[in-house]
């Protein structure tokens, strides 16, 4: 049988670079990345094994060559922040919206039959149904990173229903794994490599509560996922079955950082208990449909984050932890 040919943009990013690692032996893998908070470390294992890497702005220039004759293309060039930045509205609209759009037409253009699209438990807002499932409605997002997420999903729709592609999609909660960039794990690992006695928390005690995944479980999501999607558009949410706050994590990262007695100092956050304006109180995921495919996610919020801070901190000190951070 004839290799699927696969492309993946933001392919050097977080999650993009894992799947690369995934599917290179089975796939003709091609990643296509601006490299502008990816970078070609995380992906030196793929290319070795033969996937491509493409330096390539998607919001630049024609982009039908890069998708050429794909059998899959999984989508998750973004902005991932929820976080407004300096830009504002803009760098959401145009990275999430207007890129999304652009993948999409360079995709209609070479028949490209299958788009699977990176989305986020953030499309719910502050849902009133906890654990939210897939059906919950109206979504009314309250950032504008969760905005832009639910406008793809629309134009995902949309093309699936006019032009006859599939669309998948899948809304997560927060992945963490040592290769990310961004988010609590992240930041509070490199905090604490910096000062391990104090460290600096976003919000106000004992901070927002959600859900979190290892990117090993996402992965698995994934696959189990796609392989199952039979509709013109189908919506997955990926997340573990539990939810932590933030002080949990703090209090999970330094255990398995062993490190004792750190002084929090909470910044007081957005107020009404968000770390910043358009974060959520409360998430967790209903992920009832994603298990139907037989999928199970093996480890709890407090799990997933261990494992992260350990692969963070390893990454951050290019050494093993519990030696370095004393
Ligand atoms: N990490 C999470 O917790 C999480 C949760 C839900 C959804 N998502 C979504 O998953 C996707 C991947 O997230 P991630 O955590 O791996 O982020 P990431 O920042 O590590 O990866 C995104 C990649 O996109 C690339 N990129 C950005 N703009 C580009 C452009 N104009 N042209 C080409 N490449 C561009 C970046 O260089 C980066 O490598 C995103 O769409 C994000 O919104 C992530």
């Amino acid at each position: 049988m004839a290799r699927e040919r696969v492309v993946i943009t933001g392919g050097a990013g977080f999650i993009g670079s894992h799947l690369a690692d995934e599917l290179v032996a089975e796939s003709d893998v091609r990643l296509v990345d601006s490299l502008a908070a990816g970078s070609p470390q995380n992906v030196a294992e793929a290319v070795r094994a033969g996937a491509t890497l493409v330096r390539r702005d998607l919001l630049r220039g024609d982009l039908k060559p890069v998708f050429r004759r794909a059998d899959i293309v999984y989508h998750f060039a973004a902005n991932p922040d929820v976080r407004l930045g300096r830009e504002g509205p803009k760098a959401h609209i145009e990275q999430n919206v207007l890129m999304t759009y652009r993948v999409l037409e360079a995709c209609r253009a070479n028949h490209v039959p299958r788009v699977v699209f990176a989305s986020t438990s953030t499309v719910y807002g502050e849902a009133r149904t906890v654990p939210t499932p897939e059906d919950y409605g109206p979504c009314e997002p309250i950032s504008l990173y969760g905005a832009s997420k639910l406008a793809c999903e629309s134009l995902l729709s949309a093309y699936a229903h006019t032009y006859g592609l599939q669309a998948i999609v899948f809304r997560m909660a927060n992945v963490v794994g040592g290769r990310s960039g961004h988010g609590v794990v992240h930041d509070l690992v490199a905090k604490l490599v910096r000062n391990p006695k104090r460290l600096e928390i976003i919000g106000s005690d004992p901070g927002t509560s959600k859900s979190y995944i290892h990117i090993g479980d996402v992965l698995t999501g994934y696959r189990d996922g796609v392989e199952a999607a039979t509709e013109p558009f189908t919506v997955y949410n990926l997340g573990s079955e539990d939810a932590i706050s933030v002080r949990t994590i703090a209090d999970t990262i330094c255990r398995e950082l062993s490190l004792a007695g750190v002084e929090y100092a909470w910044t007081g956050g957005s107020g009404s208990g968000r770390g910043w304006v358009g974060d959520v109180r409360t998430m967790s995921l209903a992920i009832d449909r994603l298990k139907a495919t037989g999928w199970q996610p093996t480890m709890t919020s407090e799990q997933a984050v261990a494992r992260a801070a350990h692969e963070a901190f390893e990454r951050k000190t290019a050494g093993p932890s519990r030696k370095k951070v004393r």
